[in-house]
């Protein structure tokens, strides 16, 4: 499904250029759960950008779904990018003035043509994370976990066949972070392909997959024999909390 060749990203402003990505190769297949972990500042972002075709390479080849990603231009990326993807990332991007329920339909809104039933899509959306109480809130009616779900409601609303998440449990509490991890489990199971952008290895470790990236490389590509469970913990910490 992906496929990308020694990619390179070099910054340039003025005269300065960093490099930041140096030839990054790997194939995801349809359906995998992937971490791509690396401490702060090695290109994380970088590289999910590249993936979700809001940034280009300065270097490389990137193909998705075969067709080649680099050399697209920006109309067709978009509308690749719009079809096959949804984005989560770490501070949310809700509209404030916007219900969850008018969050969620955004992408309807936007696409090209509008489906009659955006409504009711974006109310099973936010019933499936939970938030069948919450649909008329605002987002400073919500705690960042339910934010946190309405985005995520929101970058699947369109269907996309692959959820791309940067550090998405990265503001939330620790609870909230296991239920949004539980989330990404369930969405796993029914088998969407997800990528995870994360520094947390605690994080990382519920993923089937980690590619840990270093000084703008691969450094590490493996399986993880035994992902942690996300639902389980959550039932755990529920537990405790109903405890007398
Ligand atoms: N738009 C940009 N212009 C210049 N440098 C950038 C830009 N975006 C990121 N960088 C630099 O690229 C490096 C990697 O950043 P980033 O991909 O955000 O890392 P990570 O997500 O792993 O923390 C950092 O040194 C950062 O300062
Ligand atoms: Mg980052």
């Amino acid at each position: 499904m992906i496929q990308l060749e020694k990619i390179e990203k070099t910054y340039t402003a003025g005269t300065v250029q960093t490099p930041v990505l140096k030839g990054i190769s790997f194939s995801i297949h349809a359906g995998e759960y992937v971490a791509i972990m690396g401490a702060s500042g090695t290109g994380k972002s970088t590289l999910m950008h590249i993936l979700g075709c809001l940034d280009k390479p300065t270097g490389g080849r990137y193909r998705l779904d075969d067709i080649d990603m680099v050399n697209l231009d920006d109309e067709a990326l978009s509308h690749l990018r719009n079809g096959k993807i949804g984005f989560v990332f770490q501070q949310f991007h809700l509209l404030d003035r916007a219900t969850a329920l008018r969050n969620v339909m955004l992408p309807l809104i936007y696409a090209k043509e509008y489906p009659a039933d955006a409504h009711q899509r974006a109310e099973k959306a936010l019933t499936a994370v939970g938030l069948a109480e919450r649909m008329s809130y605002k987002p400073n009616q919500l705690s960042g976990g339910q934010q946190q779900r309405v985005a995520i409601a929101r970058a699947l609303i369109t269907d996309p066949a692959i959820l791309l998440a940067d550090e998405p449990t990265g503001n939330l509490d620790s609870k909230s972070g296991t239920e949004v991890m539980a989330i990404f489990q369930r969405l796993h199971r029914d088998g969407r392909t997800i990528i995870l952008v994360t520094h947390d290895r605690n994080v990382a470790d519920h993923a089937r997959r980690v590619i840990v990236l270093k000084d703008g490389q691969v450094a590490e590509d493996r399986l993880v024999a035994q992902p942690r469970d996300a639902e389980s913990e959550l039932a755990a910490v529920v537990d405790e909390e109903v405890r007398p």
